[in-house]
C-alpha cells in the first residue's frame, strides 16, 4: 500500500459518502408508513453525518497531497419503504467493511492520524447499520 493508492481508495470512499447522503435525503422524503416514522427522522440525521464524513475524507485527501473527488457514487431507490431501508442497510454494511480495511491500510503506511479519523467514521457507520437493522426488525 502506497500513499497514492490509499488516496485513490479514499476518493472512492468520498464518492460513496456523497452518494449515501443523497440517497438518505431521497429515501427520507419518500418513506411512508406509521411504523417508519422514527427511522425517517434518523435517515435525515444519517444524511448529515455522511456529509460530515465526506468533509473529513476530503480534508484528509487534500492534506496528503491528493485532489478530493467531485464524483458521486451509485445511488439506489425503490418503490417500497422496506426495500429502501434494505438498500440503505446494504450501503452501511459495505461502508463498515471498507472502513475496517481502510483503518488497517492507513496504519500499515504509518498514517496514524488518518487511521484515527477513519475509526471515528467506522464507529458511526456501525451505528447507522444498527439503526437500520432495528427499523427492519433484524
Ligand atoms: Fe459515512
Ligand atoms: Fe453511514
Amino acid at each position: 500500500m502506497t500513499k497514492n493508492e490509499i488516496i485513490e481508495l479514499l476518493n472512492k470512499d468520498l464518492s460513496l459518502e456523497f452518494a449515501a447522503a443523497i440517497q438518505y435525503i431521497q429515501h427520507a422524503a419518500k418513506i411512508t408508513g406509521a411504523e417508519y416514522q422514527s427511522i425517517q427522522k434518523e435517515l435525515i440525521i444519517h444524511a448529515n453525518e455522511e456529509m460530515g464524513h465526506a468533509n473529513v475524507l476530503a480534508e484528509q485527501i487534500a492534506y496528503m497531497g491528493g485532489e478530493p473527488t467531485l464524483d458521486v457514487g451509485d445511488r439506489r431507490t425503490a418503490g417500497d419503504s422496506g426495500e429502501m431501508l434494505k438498500q440503505d442497510l446494504e450501503g452501511e454494511r459495505d461502508a463498515v467493511k471498507r472502513y475496517k480495511m481502510r483503518v488497517e491500510q492507513a496504519r500499515s503506511i504509518g498514517e496514524f492520524g488518518l487511521a484515527r479519523a477513519l475509526e471515528d467514521i467506522l464507529i458511526m457507520e456501525e451505528e447507522h447499520e444498527r439503526d437500520l437493522m432495528a427499523a427492519l426488525g433484524l
